[in-house]
């Protein structure tokens, strides 16, 4: 059946693609984003194109933490169901700036949650992290550690916004999944993280910066595998009203960044300069996803290795500029 969706962050990484996956199954998407700067708002727009010619899409540009003004932007349109993925992300530029990560991610999930309550929306799906876990947990991640050690203000916001979500399931019956995402690359990727910084440096013959030794793991997720979850997550809060959960969305893999290094120099043809530098305040060691949750809960069955994805990745790539 098809369903009225308000995906905030619609212009990202993850949300444009969630955007055309929802309008090819029928439903009909409001997308909220108010272009942060954080990356070029340019490619944000670019990211949207094929669904601004879609007649199920409306894009509404305005600033999730600012919540009358959210009302306002939106008009009077009822919604079944909000996937609120809409953030500052990454963990590094969360030490410059923690309190525009407080905002945008706190205030902003806060305001959502206003938003649900007021409008008689009673499923949320929430766009949460890996580096909840923080760099003591025992791998594989599993959802019952405690996660209460986050060693990032990005970490920390997202873990505060799992507790929001908590806390209004809690008093006011919504149905919420909180998703932990481990590390997603795939086609539209953030320049900022590793996989699309280091092939476009490749790309140019530039020394790719390497922070540590090179054993840091990450679980790194192709996006088509997230959306499987995310889709899932959606369908799951209308199966089954009124519960919380959080869930892990990973490949349930590591990779270590000097592999990773390696098969993007091979999918791309290049000898890789790498320039060693120390290690990041703020980084965890690794994250490995335990899915079995995911599996259980959404029928979950992550499929692309990373041998596969990265190959895909740098196709996608190619073609963008550099
Ligand atoms: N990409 C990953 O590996 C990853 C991993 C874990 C969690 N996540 C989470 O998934 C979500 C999507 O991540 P992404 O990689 O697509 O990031 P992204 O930066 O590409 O997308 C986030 C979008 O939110 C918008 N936005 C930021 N602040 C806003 C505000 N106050 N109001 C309205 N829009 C705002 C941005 O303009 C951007 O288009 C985020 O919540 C992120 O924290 C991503």
């Amino acid at each position: 059946m098809p369903e009225r969706i308000l995906v905030t962050g619609a212009a990202g990484f993850i949300g444009s693609n969630l955007v055309e996956r929802l309008l090819e199954r029928g439903d009909t998407v409001v997308g909220i984003d108010n272009f942060d700067p954080f990356y070029s708002p340019a490619e944000k727009r670019r990211n949207l194109e094929a669904s601004l010619a879609h007649p199920g899409f409306r894009l509404v540009e305005t600033d999730c933490a600012d919540l009358a003004g959210m009302e306002a932007a939106l008009g009077d349109g009822g919604f079944d169901v909000i996937v609120h993925l809409a953030a500052k992300a990454g963990v590094r530029p969360s030490i410059q700036q923690p309190a525009a990560y407080t905002r945008a991610n706190i205030v902003g999930t806060q305001s959502m949650l206003e938003l649900a309550r007021g409008r008689g929306i009673e499923r949320v799906v929430f766009g949460s992290s890996s580096s909840v876990y923080g760099d003591s947990a025992k791998v594989p991640f599993s959802e019952d550690e405690r996660a209460d050690l986050p060693i990032s203000p990005y970490a920390a916001t997202k873990r505060a916004c799992e507790l929001l979500c908590h806390t209004y399931h809690h008093l006011f019956g919504t149905g919420i999944i909180a998703l932990r995402f481990f590390t997603v690359y795939g086609p539209r990727q953030r320049p900022d993280l590793a996989i699309r910084k280091f092939g476009t440096l490749m790309l140019k013959g530039q020394p790719v910066p390497m922070f540590g030794d090179g054993s840091m793991e990450r679980d790194f997720t192709w996006i088509d595998d997230i959306l499987q979850g995310v889709l899932a997550a959606v369908d799951r809060t209308r199966a089954i009203p009124g519960e919380y959960r959080v869930i892990n969305l990973g490949e349930s893999r590591t990779t270590s960044v000097t592999r990773l290094i390696a098969l993007l120099a091979q999918a791309l043809d290049v000898e890789p300069r790498v320039e060693r530098l120390p290690p990041q305040p703020g980084d965890v060691q690794r994250t490995f996803a335990d899915v079995s949750r995911a599996r259980e809960l959404l029928g979950y069955a992550p499929t692309t290795p990373i041998e596969e994805g990265i190959p895909r990745f740098v196709e996608w790539l190619r073609h963008q500029p550099l």
